[in-house]
């Protein structure tokens, strides 16, 4: 067979190269893996004439990053290949957070490790940390040198210990791989500007108009306010490039397999620092096809594969966290199907907007006809639960999640942004519309949970109720992210309620993206507040730190997304249950700013028997007449009592 000519005379080659050196384990997992790698490769690139030679260049790079990996690592790969869904625990709660807004630079970060710690959480996704333009950027998602610390937030030595200090710690450190596109300071953009052909032959160039003009008629726009269009004209060179996103993030050209080869030796060049997720970012948009919307293609899917198999040879114990912001359907199936492997983690962007919609309407019904429509995920993946991130809310919801709610999708949808920019005249919120397009009056939604739960408005008013209820709502939504199934991502500056910052207006650089408002710089002075019984900051911070607590010793929140829906007639209380190993929780959200009952009989239908007690406070459940009764807004985590 050809495919086992081409491996075996890579391994001639990597053996001269490496004489020295025993391979054997990389071999042993090429030798597994060399026939997903070759069909998938094969599939993408058998038409390029440099095939063969490409081929043998991927397969020599692997093994010069299995030589480069720290034995340390190795060992850790080797326990992570034992126990092969490690990242399923319900042990393991997340934090996302931008290292200078946070604190100053990476060693102002270490330096809050322990207060992470106090809430609980054991796994950080810091936000882009490589080498970036100086003044736009899009939050550092335009890297200009994927080995490289920007200098404003430290050097490789520092995240290389900052990874070394999570291993003592057990804790997970995330990063991001932006694998779509670079920054048009990257290297290999400068070369093309500077009229290289090889390099030009990385990004998507075109002479004129007429192919741009083809993909627009069915291209959508990301950022059609700050960014119309899919193309940038560059005078340096006369050629249009194609840019999805900014101006300034070049797409980069997956048809052309050295862009894959110089990508992955990134990929495990991160990889190799210590880092234990990657945050494989925008990964819908991969590959353009003319006539398509370019997002979520096969060849998208084949890609990513590529990338987890080559995981595989090298770091296994590194896991892909796919970040595909897309309908319900289609986010799954960056999950791998259960049939390949693809990414082990993704995003639950679902459960995010039908969150939100439960609270702007009070009302369960997109949550739990929605929940129902989503596909259940793969074995041995599992879902990121969060409610905000460093993006805006996109209400990406299928169409048919509205439709059977009994709701018209144009005017719902209307509804919630009315909502949540503070518009609608019942709202509490103060979100802003990010990227509103007044041809289809379609927008998508900035702000700080606190600010869209009610806080920002509650403390400007001075309005103890309103104040009140936004804590309600703030730690109720944080339940919702603990339970599901899933790991959970608390959003940095939720667990201590900062609302929107405005400071973003006045940077050249920052202020058109009003994203920014819900990328709070920490003031640690507010986070101090924490520790003084009463503050907003302390009742927040202690319960979402009391979830985590209780989350991490009930193994029925293992994160196997396998909650069962529990039906109840009340429609402003969503509930579902928890199982695993004969262990169970039935949980209860009152999405309302009212008390509300269930009837017992709900017990029974969970197999649970009417003697329950509230796990999240210890208190037994007095049913009265029959009646299980919820505060305003009031979760219930109920267990038998045994
Ligand atoms: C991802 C990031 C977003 C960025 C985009 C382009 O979606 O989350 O912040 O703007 O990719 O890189
Ligand atoms: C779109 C993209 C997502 C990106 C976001 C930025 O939703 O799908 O990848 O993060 O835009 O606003």
């Amino acid at each position: 067979m050809l495919k086992d000519k081409y491996l075996y005379e890579s391994i001639d080659k990597i053996n001269k190269k490496y004489s020295k050196k025993d391979l054997t384990i990389f071999y042993t997992r090429l030798g597994k893996n060399f026939t997903t790698l070759y069909e998938k490769y094969s599939k993408l690139y058998k038409e390029n004439s440099l095939f063969v030679d490409r081929l043998e260049e991927l397969i020599i790079s692997l093994a010069d990053m299995y030589v480069e990996r720290s034995n340390e690592l190795k060992e850790l790969d080797r326990e992570r290949e034992l126990d092969n869904n490690w990242y399923m625990s319900q042990n393991w709660v997340g934090t996302m957070l931008y290292v200078d807004r946070y604190n100053k630079d990476l060693k102002g970060f270490k330096e809050k490790i322990n207060y992470l710690e106090e809430l609980g959480i054991n796994y950080v996704h810091l936000m882009p940390i490589l080498k970036m333009p100086k003044k736009e950027n899009d939050g550092g998602y335009a890297v200009s040198d994927y080995r490289v610390v920007d200098e404003k937030f430290g050097t490789m030595d520092d995240i290389r210990d900052i990874s070394k200090t999570f291993r003592e710690k057990n804790m997970l450190l995330e990063l991001d791989l932006v694998l779509n596109h670079t920054s048009d300071e990257h290297e290999w953009a400068k070369k093309a500007l500077s009229g290289e052909k090889e390099y030009q032959d990385m990004y998507y160039m075109f002479d004129d108009r007429v192919i741009p003009d083809e993909f627009e008629k069915t291209l959508p726009e990301v950022f059609p306010q700050t960014a119309p269009g899919n193309f940038t004209y560059r005078k340096e060179i006369d050629k249009w490039v194609f840019t999805v996103f900014n101006n300034y993030q070049w797409d980069l050209n997956y048809t052309n397999p050295k862009v894959f080869i110089e990508m992955v030796k990134i990929m495990l060049n991160l990889a190799n620092q210590g880092v234990d997720i990657l945050r494989l970012d925008a990964v819908a948009f991969m590959w353009k096809k003319i006539g398509t919307d370019s997002q979520n293609l096969e060849e998208a899917h084949i890609i990513l594969q590529l990338y987890k198999v080559c995981a595989k040879i090298v770091a296994p114990g590194v896991v892909f966290k796919a970040e595909a912001i897309v309908q319900p359907k289609e986010i799954v199936k960056y999950l791998g199907g259960g049939i390949v492997d693809e990414c082990e983690i993704a995003y639950n962007a679902s459960y995010m907007v039908y969150l939100w919609d439960a609270m702007a309407t009070q009302n369960k019904k997109i949550l739990e006809r929605g929940l129902e429509n989503i596909p259940r995920i793969p074995k041995n993946t599992t879902w990121v639960n969060y409610i905000r991130c460093h993006d805006d809310i996109g209400l990406g919801y299928a169409d048919h999640d509205i439709i059977s709610a009994g709701y018209s999708p144009f005017d719902h949808k209307q509804f919630i942004i009315s909502f949540y920019v503070g518009e609608f005249p019942s709202s509490y919120a103060k979100g802003e519309r990010f990227m509103y397009n007044p041809k289809t009056k379609d927008a998508r939604i900035s702000g700080a949970t606190a600010s869209l739960l009610g806080l920002e408005k509650g403390i400007l008013e001075k309005n103890r109720d309103l104040i009140d209820k936004a804590v309600k709502r703030i730690i109720l939504m944080h339940s919702g992210i603990m339970s599901l199934g899933g790991i959970p991502l608390v959003y940095y500056g939720d667990e201590v309620g900062f609302t929107n910052d405005y400071s973003f207006l006045n940077d050249e650089g920052k202020k058109n993206d009003n994203r920014w408002l819900n990328r709070p710089i920490i003031n640690w002075n507010k986070v101090e507040n924490r520790k003084k019984e009463g503050t907003i900051e302390n009742k927040i911070f202690i319960a979402i730190q009391k979830m985590i607590k209780i989350r991490k010793n009930l193994k029925e929140f293992y994160n196997e997304n396998n909650y069962t829906i529990i039906k109840n007639e009340n429609e402003h209380v969503f509930s579902f249950l928890r199982e695993y190993q004969g262990e169970k929780t039935l949980v209860l959200m009152n999405v309302s700013e009212h008390y509300q009952v269930v009837s017992q009989e709900i017990l029974n239908r969970a197999n649970l028997g009417y003697r329950v007690y509230n796990i999240y406070n210890g208190n037994e459940i007095n049913l009265e007449h029959g009646l299980i009764k919820l505060d305003p807004y009031e979760f219930l985590w109920l267990k038998f009592v045994k």
